[in-house]
């Protein structure tokens, strides 16, 4: 059997103090599951030279396991080892433009993009549609934006993005960021925003873009979209049709700096509360087939509540193996895990 080590980006221990590997490991073991026929085995930490690699075995690896592996999202390299030496494999991601629609917008409250991208990777993984990675557009709501890591990860990949968020603020600079980063980039798109009226009352504002990586396409037709609300989630419904999306993508209130902001009195700072109102309508928004990955704060909210929550909205959350172990510490008041449910 063959042995493989991939080197995580060193940005990642940072980010995950320490948990990297961990994660990593995880992260490897879902696309081992879902796209690679569990042809992964003995996955472990181990040293090479010093340097602290994610170890792992496979009865050889394709161009097309490969495809998916370089999608990991803490990867910077991976080799075949062969002898005592590593021979580099070629990592070719989805990924369809710079790297700094991502990694420019800092600001406090943000959803970091390794992270970003571990939870939309897992939720994909976790759908029916898990096997088209690599050869299909998905549309992906994150219902809880932000500012739009989620969003810019899903159009990284070539994907369509939809979101939503109460917070003017976050919707204003946002919208402000990928419309100057477009022009600066010179890529093909054309955007509309103004307020969004149901009604006859304005019920938030909407930005809507159509763009593409390449200018053939854009004169084609062949784009990609980005709908962006500012408006309370739990009213989704009114902006986006049921069924329209593949997967669901949300790192909610950690319920420490930022706090959730239910829309009915009573629930203030929990992040259950805001997930019980809203799941129903997330549940909804998803394809059959489609998959709903949340992020939280463990110390806000117990596992088993928060699962309970997606299951009573009609989904069936995914408890076992390498989906238990996820769990991590960010800071002294926030224990961060994952939680995948399916729309059977
Ligand atoms: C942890 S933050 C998400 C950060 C985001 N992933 C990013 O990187 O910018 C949670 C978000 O939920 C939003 N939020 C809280 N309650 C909401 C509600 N009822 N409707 C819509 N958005 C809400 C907050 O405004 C906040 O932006």
């Amino acid at each position: 059997m063959a042995r493989y080590a991939l080197l995580i980006q060193p940005s990642a221990n940072r980010v995950y103090s320490g948990a990297s590997a961990a994660l990593t490991q995880s992260e490897l073991q879902v696309f081992s599951q879902s796209v690679l026929d569990g042809r992964l085995g003995e996955v472990s930490a181990a040293a090479i030279g010093g340097v602290p690699y994610v170890t792992f075995a496979a009865d050889g690896l394709g161009a097309g396991d490969a495809g998916f592996l370089a999608n990991l999202s803490s990867v910077y390299a991976l080799f075949a080892v062969e002898g005592g030496l590593l021979r580099p494999i070629e990592l070719r991601p989805l990924d369809r433009f710079d790297d700094d629609l991502i990694t420019i917008p800092k600001y406090q409250g943000k959803t970091n993009e390794q992270f970003t991208k571990l939870l939309l990777n897992v939720t994909l993984l976790s759908s029916e549609f898990a096997r088209s990675m690599l050869d299909r557009s998905f549309a992906v709501l994150d219902p809880l934006c932000g500012r739009g890591t989620t969003l810019s990860q899903a159009l990284m990949y070539g994907f369509d993005a939809g979101g939503i968020d109460l917070d003017r603020k976050d919707f204003e600079a946002y919208s402000a960021f990928i419309r100057t980063w477009l022009k600066r980039k010179r890529i093909k798109h054309h955007a509309e925003q103004g307020p969004l009226r149901l009604g006859g009352k304005v019920a938030g504002r909407r930005l809507r873009i159509s763009l593409a990586a390449a200018k053939e396409d854009y004169k084609a037709g062949v784009t990609q979209h980005l709908d962006v609300v500012n408006a309370d989630t739990t009213r989704a419904l009114e902006f986006f049709r049921p069924e329209s999306f593949d997967l669901v993508v949300a790192d909610a209130p950690y319920g420490v700096q930022h706090g959730s902001r239910p829309p009915r009195a009573g629930l203030a700072r929990s992040p259950l509360g805001l997930l019980a109102d809203a799941a129903p309508v997330w549940a909804r928004l998803l394809r059959r087939g489609g998959a709903c990955g949340i992020a939280w704060n463990t110390l806000a909210a117990r596992r088993d509540a928060a699962a309970a929550i997606l299951a009573g909205a009609g989904l069936d959350p995914v408890d076992s193996g390498p989906y238990l172990a996820f769990r991590h510490r960010v800071d002294q008041a926030i224990v961060r895990d994952i939680l995948v449910a399916r729309k059977p």
